[in-house]
């Protein structure tokens, strides 16, 4: 049998892997979330059990990796930046179900999965971010986005991000496929740029003028206030307040990150204490407050700056509902040419 050099690649870190994947006070995580938001987590984690966390991190990939890998895969935790990817890994069939109570007790029943295949960590709103100088409103719905009162002032990452795809799904839950599908082309409508960079981007763009409203997640804000490394970034954040988008049909879009376990997880009793850690309290906090985020959990409070930007109503959709919708809102951002 002859290996591409990709296959091959795989291969060889997957040996690599193997090699300490079964040892003694280990768990294999594969993280679509960024090293520096879980190692401090990780850190805690093994002070407190002994148990290391081994952690593969990548932004794509690590769904079709498990796919690949299959039963011999060394991956334990799956740990996700969206719900979309949680219900995939689970309607792949690469997801084994987790009966705990000490998860499920913190972990609010819209914010899990039905079969406990997956479970919601933190939570973040998509929203608004307002032009300090030039908008004037202090409410906002995502319907009025598309009203052509806005034309030319709103900026957005192409459609077919996880984030946007969201959004869209809820949209098309709450208000089906044809209404969300006139939304999108309003929305369009009304870009001031093709949809292009990251939430951050639409923020800069915000701060120089080319908009006044941009749709972006609450924690770049915290993340932009607070970067000592790139100081520019308080001053995109500082351009804009945060409005949370809400109607009388939809409220705020919420979000997660979230965990499963992997069906063939080698390190099964030591996956459980780390998810179980994961959904304690005091991981739970440090976790939102690492990244600006709210934590699922009700009992454990928001950071300082994240309640500062106040109170919201949540869209009340269940997650996984959402995440059923993802197909369906890429075919959407396709039809109407939303990121051309
Ligand atoms: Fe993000």
């Amino acid at each position: 049998m002859k290996l591409k050099p990709l296959s091959l690649a795989l291969l060889c870190s997957s040996v690599l892997f193997a090699s300490t994947a079964f040892a003694d006070g280990v768990v294999n995580v594969y993280s679509y979330r960024q090293p520096q938001l879980v190692e401090p987590l990780f850190k805690l984690f093994h002070e407190k059990t002994g148990v290391e966390v081994k952690m593969v991190f990548a932004e794509k990939g690590l769904i079709e990796r498990m796919e690949q890998e299959a039963a011999l895969s060394p991956v334990d935790v799956l740990l996700t930046a969206d719900a979309g990817r949680l219900v995939e890994a689970a309607e792949k069939g690469l997801a084994q179900s987790v009966s705990s109570e000490a998860i499920s007790a913190k972990v609010p029943e819209a914010l899990r999965d039905g079969a406990n295949q997956w479970f919601g960590l933190t939570m973040r709103a998509r929203v608004v971010y307002a032009s300090k100088e030039r908008v004037k409103q202090d409410s906002i719905s995502y319907e009025e986005l598309a009203d052509p009162k806005f034309k030319g002032k709103v900026c957005t990452r192409p459609g077919d991000h996880p984030y946007n795809l969201g959004l869209i799904g809820a949209m098309i839950a709450r208000r089906g496929e044809a209404a969300t599908k006139t939304w999108l082309e309003g929305l369009k409508a009304n870009l001031a740029v093709k949809p292009n960079g990251n939430d951050r981007a639409q923020a800069k763009s915000v701060a120089a003028g080319e908009c006044d409203l941009a749709i972006a997640n609450t924690y770049y804000m915290g993340l932009m206030m607070t970067n000592e490394k790139e100081p520019e970034q308080k001053e995109w954040a500082a351009a804009s307040r945060i409005i949370f988008p809400s109607s009388p049909e939809m409220g705020t879009h919420v979000n997660i990150s979230g965990m499963l376990m992997a069906k063939n997880a080698p390190n099964h009793d030591n996956a459980l204490k780390l998810m179980e850690f994961l959904a304690s309290d005091e991981a739970q906090a440090l976790y939102a407050s690492q990244n600006f985020e709210y934590p699922v959990n009700p009992a454990v409070k928001a950071s300082d700056i994240v309640a500062g930007w106040g109170t919201f109503t949540p869209d009340t959709l269940n997650m996984a509902e959402i995440a059923r919708n993802q197909k369906a809102a890429a075919k959407l951002v396709n039809d109407v040419q939303f990121n051309d």
